[in-house]
This record gives structure tokens, sequence and C-alpha cells, in this order.
């Protein structure tokens, strides 16, 4: 699964009830469960008799630390209304993974069980994640009850497609635990993006010596990959077109990989007309060599070093301020000081709205970062903050400043 992991604390104050159901995907519940707990969400584990057949309520209280509810008459629930005050309070419930048997309960209103009892009497939202054999999802009643739940309001997530429990291939498997993470986070991110579409450029980029030499930079992604992934949780269409990294995909991004600047380049200014908003992170590289060597530069007897001669880079960001409609665009700078007078420069420069400075290299690599944001009204500083909480904040910014929606081509 290309995904990133659990974010500590990124779901921190949420109560979400995970219902499960008979399948034998119930074992990706306990990495799923594991995850939401990691990123600071309480739990409470709901199961039906046939879940429990597939792993045990042992198994999913120790990783919940919740005691797990399979009962209507749960002797512990004082007032027998388990099915009322297990989601009280939560922030939404999750069935996953959800049988064929439990979307026909769902879609007709069956309060059959605790858990299907749950459902009727929330006043929560309520998410499904279907995993079944190809044949059961495709079959026309199944498809007919989640086109039911999709108009009752219920958000299907999934299936994937591929090999199945039974040895067959097709569409029913259930999402991986990370892409069912992914979904609920995004599930609970404002949607301050909605509509948009995001170019962004992220990590170093590769400007080949010779065949196998090269130059390129400290710079990791993770920044760039962060935002992506926030632009993607705020609801936008994000493309992001990534140098060499060894980065995961951030879940629902399109990504393009490219090495060189004139790759990026290229790559950009291919997509940027159907794009709102592009945001530069990447570290291009401003030159690189005007002949690439065909065979491997060889040491000579005598000692003889190679000399190279430079061509620039496109700068592809200004390129993109440049443009005759250009997309509201922002760009990033790492200073080694001076941070102040060589961003706003380099702003005006580029001639783009909004420049996100940083006092940069010593960030490569690093989890967490602390930036300026600069434009011509004057700048402001944000607090230091891990990369991924640093990209919701700067998202949430940029979406502040984007032209209204209805004077967008
Ligand atoms: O490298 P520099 O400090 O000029 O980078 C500032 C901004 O310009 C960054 O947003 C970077 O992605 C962008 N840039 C670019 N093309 C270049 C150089 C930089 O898009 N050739």
């Amino acid at each position: 699964m290309n995904t990133a992991a659990a974010n500590p604390g990124e779901l921190a104050g949420k109560h979400l009830v995970i219902g499960m159901t008979g399948g034998i995907a119930c074992y990706k519940i306990a990495e799923l469960t594991r995850l939401l707990t990691k990123a600071g969400a309480t739990v409470q584990v709901v199961m039906t008799e046939a879940a429990t057949q597939f792993i045990t309520p042992v198994t999913m209280q120790a990783l919940s630390g919740r005691p797990v509810y399979t009962s209507q008459w749960d002797a512990r629930m004082p007032n027998n209304m388990a099915h009322i005050d297990l989601s009280r309070g939560a922030d939404a419930i999750v069935i996953a993974p959800a049988s064929t048997d439990f979307l026909a309960k769902l879609a007709h209103g069956f309060a059959d069980g605790l858990l299907s009892t749950l459902c009727v009497a929330r006043d929560c939202p309520l998410l499904v994640v279907p995993a079944m054999n190809r044949q059961m999802w495709n079959n026309p009643a199944t498809q007919r009850n989640v086109a039911q739940l999709s108009a009752d309001g219920i958000e299907t997530l999934g299936p994937d497609s591929g090999p199945q429990a039974c040895g067959e291939v097709g569409d029913g498997r259930m999402l991986e635990p990370e892409a069912v993470y992914e979904a609920i986070v995004s599930f609970f991110a404002p949607k301050v993006l909605a509509q948009r579409r995001v170019l962004i450029t992220a990590g170093p980029t590769f400007e080949p010596l010779d065949p196998v030499r090269g130059i390129t930079n400290r710079s990791s992604g993770k920044m760039g990959f962060a935002l992506a992934r926030a632009a993607q949780q705020a609801g936008a269409d994000v493309h992001l077109v990534a140098g060499p990294v060894t980065l995961e995909t951030p879940w629902g991004v399109y990504r393009e990989d490219v090495q060189t600047a004139q790759q990026m380049y290229d790559a950009v200014m291919r997509a940027v007309p159907d794009y709102d908003v592009f945001i530069g992170v990447a570290a291009v590289a401003d030159w690189r060599v005007d002949h690439i060597a065909t065979q491997k530069i060889k040491k000579t007897a005598e000692g003889r070093v190679p000399g190279f001669t430079f061509v620039e880079n496109p700068d592809i960001l200004a390129s993109v301020a440049r443009l005759p409609h250009p997309p509201y665009c922002v760009g990033f700078a790492a200073e080694s000081g001076d941070l102040d007078v060589h961003a706003e420069q380099k702003r005006v420069r580029k001639n783009v709205p909004l420049l996100i400075g940083n006092l940069g290299p010593q960030t490569f690599g690093l989890d967490d970062n602390e930036v300026v944001l600069f434009e011509a009204a004057g700048s402001t500083k944000l607090p230091r903050a891990a990369k991924q909480a640093l990209a919701q904040t700067l998202i949430a910014e940029i979406a502040r400043r984007l032209p209204d929606q209805s004077i967008i081509s």
C-alpha cells in the first residue's frame, strides 16, 4: 500500500466506533485499530457474532484498550441501552469489514443485533468499508444496496481490486488498513480546498554527469509530500510531481516521478493549465552540465580531473507565475541566513503572491519545520511544528488567500 503511516495526534479527541462484521478481512482491523489509537483516537469496537469467528474480542480489546461489545443483552450495560450508549458522543461509526449481509441490513434499516441497531440509532456519520468475494460485490442486490447507502448519506470506502481470500481475483477486497486510516483522517479534515486542483513539486532533482554519476541535493521531499497529503485531505484534486525520493505516495494523490529539473519543468508545464494552485516545494537544481558524458568518466593515469561547463535550468516557479493566466503560485525558499531579506526579494523576483521561507538547509530531512510567510502585506512567522501538522496549517493559509472560486476559469 502506498501511503503514509499514522501521525501521532492527528485524530486526537476523535471518538470512533469500529463495527466489525463477518469476513476474513477482520484481521486487517487489528492493524487499523492500532493506527487509529496511535493517532490519538479512542476506539470502541463492536463485533457481530460472525466477526468473532474470525478474530477474538480479546485481541480487539487489547488493541483498542476498551471492552468489546457483541450483544445487545450484555450485562455490563446497566441500563441495557448498549445500542444507544455506545454511539453517543461518537464522531463516526466505521463498519469494517462490512459484509454483504450487513450492507443489506443497513440499506433496509434492519435492527436485529447490537451493531445494526447501533447504526439505526446513531446520531453521527456512518462509513462502510466493504469486504467480500467479487461475485458477491458485483451481485445486483449488493450494488443496489450500496447505491441506497450512498443516497442515505453513508460513505463507502473502497473496495479494492486484486487477489481475494477465496483465490479469485477481482473487485471486493477490503482496502488495506493504512488506506482506511487515510480515508478516515480525510473524512474529518475541513474541506477548505473542495473543488480545487493543486499541482505540487517536491523533492530534489538529479542532474546526471555521466551514466552513473550526478548532482543532487539533500531535500527529502517530506514537506512537499506532507502538503500533497494535506491538500488531498482538504478536498483538492492533487497532482504531485516528485524528484527522486524514497517516500510513499499520499493516499488519493496522483504522482508523477521525474529526475531532472528539465523533466520537472516539462511535467509542470504540461499539467499546469488544468490547475488552480501551484505550490513549488521542490529543491530544483539551478544548473546542469551542458554535455552529459555517454560513457562513465574514467580516472586517467596522469590524474587529470574532469572539467564541466554548466548551463542554467529553467526556473519552474517563475515560469508558471509568468503564464498569461497563472494559477495561484506559492514558492518555498530555504535560506542559510538573512531570511527576511532574501525570501522577500525572491518572492518579488519570482512574482508570486506567497513565498514560504525557512532557515533552511538544516531542516532537510527533519520531521519538523519552522516557517515564515512572505507576502506583499508583510511577513508572518508560524510556530515550529511537525511537517504534517505544518502542512495542514499552510494549506489552510493558502486556501484563505485563494481568489473567489467563481472567478477561476
Ligand atoms: O532555489 P530557490 O531558492 O530559488 O527556490 C525558491 C522557489 O523556486 C521554490 O519554490 C522552488 O521550488 C522554486 N524553483 C523552481 N525552479 C528552479 C528553482 C527554484 O521552481 N529552477
